[in-house]
């Protein structure tokens, strides 16, 4: 064993990120590339997800697609294996969000909620780890929440209901997964300011509540995501799988 132990680059490997059109998927693949990555940003938004991808230049290319559509899935990632000669790292961050009381909530947004934070979670990972095995070993950052660790503070029940399977998912392929030297784990974040925090963070007073909640009283940025995600996708985690690591400034730890 090399002391001090390499490293955090990604130099030649080839990174999939799902939702890479969003605010953290942007943050986390333009850290990925500046690490050497070649980075497939993968979204249904294709504007976002060709603008990114441009924005990364010859280390960035995009690709359309549904992570709750099981044969786009594996189709995609077949595709970009095909093309590349591998996949070394699945960002499976892609989700959405349908905020509302329990007894509001209609069964459409509950069932939307679980196809694409669940499901598709699920589709991305299976797909991935079949191209990760092949290529000996691979790693895998699930995006979880800490509304996946915790109770919450207002009522978002399909969320939470997602978000702790992704806590539960992680831990069981970290498991599965470790005799094909594939390593998963998941970032927990607290309120990052994104597109899906718009409807929370437009709002000061609501903000100041959130804050108020915060050790380090402030809401998450995408680029405080980068570190933790680079961290679990490089070789610096290499004895590191089924971790759930929340970035939440301090909000899990109360
Ligand atoms: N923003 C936060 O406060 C926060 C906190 C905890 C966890 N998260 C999680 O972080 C991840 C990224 O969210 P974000 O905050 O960047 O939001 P965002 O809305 O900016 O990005 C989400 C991206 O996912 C894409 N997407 C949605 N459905 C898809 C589908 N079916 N197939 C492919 N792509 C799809 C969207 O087009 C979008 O580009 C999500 O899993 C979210 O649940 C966000």
């Amino acid at each position: 064993m090399q002391y001090p132990f390499p490293n955090f680059r990604l130099d030649d490997q080839v990174a999939v990120v799902t939702g890479g059109g969003g605010g953290i998927g942007r943050a986390v693949a333009h850290t990925f590339a500046e690490a050497g990555a070649h980075v497939l940003v993968l979204d249904t938004n294709s504007s976002a997800a060709e603008s990114v991808a441009r924005e990364l230049g010859a280390r960035g290319q995009h690709v359309v697609v549904d992570v709750t559509n099981e044969d786009d899935v594996e189709r995609v990632m077949s595709e970009i294996a095909r093309q590349h000669g591998r996949i070394n790292v699945l960002f499976n961050n892609a989700g959405i969000n349908r905020r509302s009381t329990s007894l509001d909530l209609s069964v459409d947004d509950w069932n939307a909620v679980i196809a694409v934070n669940m499901t598709g979670m699920f589709l991305c990972a299976r797909a991935a780890a079949r191209h990760l095995k092949a290529s000996g070993g691979g790693t895998i950052v699930n995006t979880a929440s800490i509304l996946g660790l915790s109770g919450g503070w207002y009522p978002n029940i399909a969320y939470q209901a997602t978000k702790g399977a992704v806590v539960n998912m992680t831990r069981s392929w970290a498991v599965e997964w470790a005799p094909y030297h594939i390593r998963v784990n998941a970032v927990a974040p607290s309120i990052v300011r994104t597109a899906m925090t718009n409807g929370l963070t437009s709002q000061p007073e609501l903000v100041a509540k959130f804050e108020a909640l915060v050790p380090l009283a402030r809401l998450g940025e995408p680029c405080d995501m980068t570190g933790p995600v680079l961290f679990l996708a490089s070789a610096a985690s290499a004895f590191v799988t089924g971790h759930i690591l929340p970035v939440d400034g301090g909000m899990m730890a109360q």
